[in-house]
């Protein structure tokens, strides 16, 4: 299945709350939270607080994106602010194995993120214990950026590796993502599309109707 996956690092903290409802009525599946720790990444954004008291404003799924160095350290803090998909960094884990079987333990989705330039034979060998790749397709760090046209060949190849391999797993793609540049990340084989400034710049409801719209043709 598609699913949306809208940042909220675009959106309104005043009215944070409020914009969530509506992402949710509109219809977007999940809501991707991004966690930047200064360090692995140049920005600082949000944590643990934050996605506890957002918690209570929607049922939909929390696709929680930590782009935080050694992320094993707060993997249980996470689970317990409301997260249902954790998504680690391959290039931010000395034990990347051990952080997976973690996340597995704790009855949460595992998903493993990469880098524009980190190759996928990086995750070859724990490829069939997670839930989600999420394929960065600009460098992590901000939201507003241009997507870099390699990483479609990258989406292409890890779909043909998870076709060869048999494995289920979902390819989420992050960075750059617009109604214009959709159509082809879904080609490529992505089926899970976070945007940020492509739903909450302008009216929120009906940016997130035009992109399930092109998720589901
Ligand atoms: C980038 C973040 C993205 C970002 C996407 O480091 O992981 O999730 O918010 O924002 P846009 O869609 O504006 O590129
Ligand atoms: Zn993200």
């Amino acid at each position: 299945m598609n699913c949306l996956s809208p940042s909220i690092l675009a959106a309104d903290f005043s009215i944070l709350g409020e914009q969530i409802r509506q992402l949710d009525d509109a219809g977007a599946q999940y809501v991707h939270i991004d966690v930047m720790d200064g360090d692995f990444v140049p920005s600082i954004s949000m944590g643990m607080p934050l996605i506890r008291s957002i918690r209570a404003c929607t049922d939909r799924m929390f696709d929680v994106h930590l782009m935080v160095r050694e992320p094993i350290r707060y993997l249980l803090d996470f689970a317990e602010a409301g997260a249902d998909i954790i998504t680690v960094h391959a290039e931010a884990c000395t034990h990347l194995d051990r952080t997976i079987d973690n996340i597995k333990e704790m009855g949460l989705l595992a998903g493993v993120a990469l880098n524009p330039s980190t190759p996928l034979e990086t995750i070859r060998y724990i490829l069939s214990k997670v839930d989600m790749v999420l394929i960065m397709t600009v460098n992590p760090g901000f939201g507003g950026q241009k997507l870099i046209p390699y990483t479609v060949d990258k989406i292409r190849e890890l779909k043909q590796l998870l076709k060869k391999t048999q494995n289920k797993a979902d390819i989420e793609v992050d960075g750059g993502v617009t109604l214009e540049n959709v159509g082809t990340l879904l080609d490529a084989g992505a089926n899970v599309i976070v945007a940020g400034s492509a739903v909450f710049q302008g009216e929120i409801s009906e940016n997130v109707s035009r992109f399930l719209n092109l998720l589901n043709a």
